[in-house]
């Protein structure tokens, strides 16, 4: 198959590294792709993801059998839409049915409207309207941006003071909600979705916060490990069932029906599991875990939900050994991040048994030297026979990897190994 995949980072690697590993054999396209996609073999063209017309004039111009888009920004700028009306198979949801992940305020709808069950929230609109409102829910305070706001949007916090700024902030860039605050383990299950029916992947486990022990502020995401030994058996029939299912049908019964990948972010507390978000897209980096599970071919699942045939599959097939993915960012990161910086050690770090790179944000020049270009910069992903050996793997790797000021986690899947 003619595939193009849409994005720039480690989650596009990781889709293109699935599809090259397909028996198929497919002609791979990843715009704009990255330095580490291109050391993959596969052509990465310049082209505005974001820009809906760009993109289709581009896939008119090379034609293409299956479009993939990889992050949420072109999803809510409406990359999809018009490749779907030009008959294209797209995975990815229209413009409409991304407001499950581009605005809170319409997933909370649509949950209650399904009966999905989720934290209690309220929609505030000024500082004044937020303060007793915060103080009905008690600490700890979340507080949670309506739009697209790049990880920074959420905020969990003690301070009451903390959390009226953070109202204070967001208000004039749209509604805030404030929420029920959540106590549990978070998962991350994605869900292939064709606009009528499901089919789950494997379960994972991201770390979101920056350093160890869950301390500091929240980043795109660390780390992560899957499969998760600790959810109760039928964890993913439930959720298939009281979560997935039910959106999707429920979008389809509005008209905007979704298809794509939907990610449920859960939290599993003692009275039961709760949506924490929806997002529209592939997890990054969970996706780097799930994906090095996968047994079934990727390609032949997004094309069946861009055609509408999941019935037709079965559900797809994980490996029972564990991935666990560290994530190296630069210095700084999730503030104010130096780039630049030249990277050491990354073909060193490949040969450990069950290791492969993906990259986030590197560049390589002319002599083959690799520096760093953003706040993630690469993710080891490591298999094993066991969580403990998955993981050794994966931070001897990242002992082989040079970055002045790097940081990484050192407790990434330490709770299961
Ligand atoms: P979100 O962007 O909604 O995924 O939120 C980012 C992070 O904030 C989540 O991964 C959780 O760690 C935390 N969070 C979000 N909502 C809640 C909640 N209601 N209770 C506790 N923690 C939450
Ligand atoms: N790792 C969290 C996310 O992709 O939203």
């Amino acid at each position: 198959m003619k595939i193009l995949v849409l994005g720039p980072g480690a989650r596009e690697h990781a889709i293109v590294l699935a599809l090259l590993a397909e028996e198929a054999g497919h002609d791979i396209v990843c715009a704009p792709g990255n330095a580490g996609i291109a050391a993959s073999g596969v052509e990465t063209p310049e082209l505005a993801v974001t820009d809906p017309g760009a993109v289709a004039e581009f896939v008119r111009d090379r034609g293409f059998d299956l479009v993939i888009v990889g992050p949420e920004a072109p999803l809510v700028a409406g990359v999809a839409d018009p490749l779907r009306r030009a008959g294209v198979p797209v995975f990815g949801p229209d413009q409409d049915a991304a407001q499950l992940e581009g605005s809170k305020a319409f997933a909370k709808r649509v949950m209650d409207a399904a009966e999905v069950p989720t934290g209690r929230a309220v929609r505030v609109e000024s500082v004044d309207a937020a303060g007793p409102v915060l103080d009905e829910f008690g600490a700890p305070y979340v507080v949670k941006a309506d739009g697209l706001a790049a990880g920074k949007g959420v905020l969990v916090t003690d301070d009451r003071t903390a959390a009226l700024d953070h109202v204070a902030t967001w208000t004039p860039h749209g509604d805030v909600l404030i929420e029920e605050y959540l106590d549990g383990q978070e998962v991350s299950l994605f869900f292939f979705a064709d606009g009528h029916d499901v089919l789950p992947l494997s379960p994972a486990q991201d770390y979101k916060r920056i350093f160890d022990g869950d301390e500091g502020p929240n980043t795109g995401g660390m780390g992560a490990y899957s499969p998760l030994p600790w959810v109760p058996s039928g964890f993913v029939e439930e959720i298939t069932r009281t979560v997935a299912l039910p959106t999707v049908r429920r979008l389809e019964e509005e008209g905007t029906p979704f298809v794509g990948l939907l990610y449920c972010g859960l939290i599993v507390t003692e009275k039961g599991v709760r949506v924490i978000e929806f997002n529209a897209r592939f997890g990054d980096p969970e996706t780097q875990v799930v994906l090095a599970r996968l047994e079934s071919p990727l390609s032949r699942y997004l094309l069946a939900s861009a055609r509408g045939e999941l019935a037709a599959l079965p559900a797809p097939e994980f490996s029972d050994e564990p991935a666990v993915i560290v994530v190296v960012a630069s210095e700084g990161y999730p503030g104010e991040v130096s780039t630049g910086r030249q990277i050491t050690g990354l073909d060193e770090a490949a040969r450990v048994p069950g290791v492969h790179l993906v990259h986030a944000a590197t560049a390589r020049d002319d002599a083959g030297r690799w520096s760093a270009t953003g706040g993630r910069v690469l993710g080891v992903v490591a298999r094993g026979e066991s969580f403990g050996e998955a993981r050794s793997r994966a931070y001897e790797a990242v002992s082989r990897i040079g970055l002045e000021g790097g940081q990484y986690r050192t407790d990434i899947a330490e709770r299961v190994a």
